[in-house]
């Protein structure tokens, strides 16, 4: 098992790529503090990994304040007394409009989850890391940060934030043996893909749309992170720090 021993923290894990990264990380041993905003997705996803043996913890947390991402790393230490990995996953989506037409709340919302909660995740586990002399801090990026599709702006913006912080923080943790790198998904067949495909659900057109755009001629499904997310956790990916992984099927050529 690749991550035997290891304390994971996944935010945004009641669901989606979080929920898939949580259950693929206990598949591989370790144990986990499943963060979420919605209790009830933290504890659904707890359940699935002891019904496959696995260990796990539900945390309802928002990952925009501060006292809660060091409640969070806190409770990591108390259950399990290290933090080997911090996966920063969390995030919100939005539907597109032209820029003049989004509201300045939507554009705040965006960045206080998408960039502040990130933020606030690596001021409170990296400390830990850095003591340790040994972490992983994971971001979920967005292939919006490389190649955006037309009005998402305020997201596109968030996620381009995200991958320069990851490169800012690695550079800061590097000499502590810590890692940080982030993930560039395409459109994942998650609960938030209907609204950047501007919909209520995801329907033929929507998906037809989205599909040909991507070279290998399929959206991501969250295990396709998931795997991503055990590997660079992983002693596997040892030399890969400060780089962003585009996980897409070639949409970003
Ligand atoms: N689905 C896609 O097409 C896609 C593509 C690229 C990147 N992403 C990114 O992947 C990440 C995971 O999204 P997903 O696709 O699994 O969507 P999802 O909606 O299934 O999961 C997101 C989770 O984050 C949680 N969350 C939202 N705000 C929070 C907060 N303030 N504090 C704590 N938890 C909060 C939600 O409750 C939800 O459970 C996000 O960062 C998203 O931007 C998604």
């Amino acid at each position: 098992m690749r991550l035997d021993g290891r304390v994971a923290v996944i935010t945004g894990a009641g669901s989606g790529i979080g929920a898939a990264s949580a259950l693929a990380m206990a598949r591989e041993g370790a144990r986990v503090v499943v963060v979420d905003v919605n209790e009830a997705g933290a504890k659904a996803t707890v359940e699935q990994i002891e019904r496959v043996g696995g260990q796990a913890l539900a945390v309802r947390a928002d990952v925009t304040r501060a006292a809660d991402n060091q409640m969070i790393v806190e409770k990591a230490l108390a259950a399990w007394g290290r933090l080997d990995i911090f996966f920063a996953n969390a995030g919100v989506p939005q539907a597109p409009e032209d820029v003049e037409q989004v509201d300045e709340a939507i554009f705040d919302r965006i960045m206080a989850v998408n960039v502040k909660g990130v933020w606030l995740g690596a001021k409170y586990a990296l400390p830990v890391m850095k003591k340790q002399r040994r972490g992983v801090f994971l971001i979920t990026a967005s292939t919006a940060a490389i190649r955006p599709r037309p009005g998402v702006q305020a997201y596109a913006a968030s996620k381009g934030a995200v991958v320069t912080l990851t490169k800012s923080l690695a550079l800061e943790a590097a000499s502590h043996g810590v890692r940080v790198v982030s993930i560039a998904p395409v459109a994942t067949e998650t609960p938030m893909l209907p609204t950047f495909m501007g919909k209520r659900v995801v329907d033929e057109e929507g998906r037809a749309r989205y599909v040909a755009t991507v070279p290998l001629g399929r959206l991501n499904q969250p295990e396709d992170l998931a795997r991503t997310a055990v590997f660079l956790a992983s002693d596997d990916a040892a030399m890969i720090t400060g780089t962003c992984v585009e996980v897409d099927g070639g949409r970003c050529i």
